[in-house]
């Protein structure tokens, strides 16, 4: 029970990543409020996480928007009486290189990444200031830290700002109760990945990059975002946790 008596909101919590964070967090005794666009999934997470003892509710929200966030916040508190954890885990891949992905595109994937982190961290951070010992943990990637040719450049850029706006907020908020790290996954096994190795020639490119030569499981990744979620990584704020399979040791 490592966040026994904590209460989180994970956001894209309805499958992937977000669903292995939900249902750890939930095992470790947090009440888990999934925040996700997919009501389907969403519900049936948390009927899982119900169906075994947790507690846990899905509600709509779509990162991207002030109001769903805000109502997220507000019925998360209402429900549980705090929120204490926040994991800001929605995200979308992007489509295209550079001369072919539109304005659009951009904006979508710069909306819900970094966009989206930033609303959540600002209207989540009364309730955290109030909870007293609270924390951030912010989904960027290994894209966030190198370069990539292999992943969309909003991508590549949205994961960046949501490393060093996690440093930022991290040192605003150090003395205040507050701590803010980010987790780097590299290729983890998910819906995203999946979509994204349709292409073959892309996907051996990625698998031949990963020295333990396999892709993660979002367990692997739940794990580092529990360690950062609970009371025991206590003196880490402003971090990158890689959870990689070595790709960032090249
Ligand atoms: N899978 C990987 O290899 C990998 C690697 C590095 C980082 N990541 C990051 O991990 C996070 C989770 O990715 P995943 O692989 O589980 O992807 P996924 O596509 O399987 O799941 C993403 C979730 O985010 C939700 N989402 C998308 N747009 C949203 C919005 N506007 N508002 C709320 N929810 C929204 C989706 O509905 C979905 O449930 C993302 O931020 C992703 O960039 C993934």
């Amino acid at each position: 029970m490592r966040v026994a008596g904590k209460v989180a909101l994970v956001t894209g919590g309805a499958r992937g990543l977000g669903e292995a964070q939900s249902k750890l967090l939930a095992k470790e005794g947090a009440k888990v409020a999934i925040g996700d666009i997919l009501p389907e999934d969403g519900n049936r997470v948390a009927n899982d996480i119900n169906a075994s003892g947790g507690d846990a509710f899905f509600i709509h929200l779509d990162v991207t928007s002030e109001g769903e966030w805000q109502k997220a916040i507000d019925e998360t508190v209402s429900r549980f009486g705090k929120l204490d954890i926040l994991v800001n885990n929605a995200g979308v891949g992007g489509r295209g290189g550079l001369e072919d992905m539109t304005v659009e595109e951009w904006d979508h994937v710069m909306a819900v990444n970094a966009k989206g982190v930033f609303l959540g961290t600002k209207l989540s951070m009364p309730e955290m200031l109030k909870a007293g010992k609270a924390s951030i943990v912010n989904i960027s990637s290994q894209m966030g830290i190198v370069g990539s040719d292999t992943s969309n450049p909003a991508y590549t850029a949205s994961k960046a700002a949501v490393h060093v706006f996690s440093k930022s907020i991290a040192l605003r908020y150090a003395t205040k109760g507050v701590r803010v790290n980010s987790v780097h996954p590299g290729p983890i096994d998910t819906p995203m990945l999946r979509s994204g190795f349709d292409d073959p020639e892309r996907k051996q490119k990625v698998l031949a990059r990963i020295p333990m030569g396999r892709t993660g499981i979002p367990e692997e990744v739940a794990y580092g975002v529990l360690f950062l979620a609970s009371d025991e990584s206590s003196f880490i704020t402003g971090e990158g946790l890689v959870i990689d399979g070595g790709w960032m040791a090249q």
